[in-house]
């Protein structure tokens, strides 16, 4: 199954258009996967299942993904894996990332393509990556979304600074970071490189204000001016 024939299948409510993955960015997933012939895949934040989708027919294999609120959106992911015909692969857990991940661990299960789209608050998100990393087999893939939110932007900074057996991936879609895991951590418990990065704190609070009450000039101004550089 292409891309394309998954999209025309996909029930996504216009009104949520921004919870899913944007179509470049889930063909980029699947051609990824595809041309590595990645097969033991794991995801966290599966919502209308657009990037699950693209996942799964890729690989062809099992997928888990986990997401304990499945029911705000109308349980439309799981109804269009049903659709496309890849239920068969799916193991969906309806839970946080923070039980799912641990649990798996302890199961001694490894991947080769984690992806991360679930929490975005920025611990939530660091302790995905961290559970990412020991569930990752070694030259494993680990991929963040939403490199335009500050938390994203700063576990992405993390890792590079931090985790030298991480290399980053170069994707070309700027609200994708790719990582690969390259050897081992060979950190003391010393080791600790500052990750604060200024990039993105103009946006944050861009989007902080524009986001906040009611309307105004200024913020009218301003959507004009981003419809005009779009
Ligand atoms: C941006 S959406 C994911 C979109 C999905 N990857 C796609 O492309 O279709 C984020 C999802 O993460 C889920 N989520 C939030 N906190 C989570 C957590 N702690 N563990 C797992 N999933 C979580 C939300 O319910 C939501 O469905």
């Amino acid at each position: 199954m292409t891309p394309k024939e998954i999209n025309s299948k996909l029930v996504i409510p216009s009104s949520d258009s921004a919870s899913p993955v944007k179509t470049e960015e889930a063909a980029f997933i699947y051609n990824f996967i595809k041309e590595r012939e990645l097969k033991k895949t794991l995801e966290v934040g599966f919502a209308y299942a657009k990037s699950a989708s693209h996942i799964i027919a890729a690989t062809e294999s099992a997928h888990i993904a986990c997401d304990p609120f499945q029911d705000h959106y109308q349980n439309l992911g799981l109804e269009n894996i049903k659709t496309l015909g890849l239920d068969g692969l799916l193991d969906f857990r309806n839970d946080f990332s923070h039980n799912v991940l641990p649990e798996l661990l302890k199961q001694e299960k490894l991947f080769e393509f984690i992806f991360i789209d679930g929490d975005h608050k920025f611990d939530g998100e660091l302790i995905d990556f961290y559970y990412a990393d020991l569930l990752l087999e070694e030259n494993g893939f680990v991929l963040l979304h939403d490199t335009w939110m500050r938390s994203t932007a700063l576990v992405s900074a993390f890792i590079k600074t931090n985790r030298k057996n991480y290399k980053e991936i170069p994707t070309g879609l700027r609200n994708l970071a790719l990582y690969q895991k390259v050897g081992k951590d060979e950190r003391d418990g010393m080791h600790f490189k500052e990750f604060y990065t200024l990039k993105s704190i103009l946006s944050h609070y861009g989007i902080l204000y524009m986001s906040s009450g009611e309307t105004n000039w200024l913020k009218r101004t301003l959507m004009k001016i981003k419809d005009w550089i779009k």
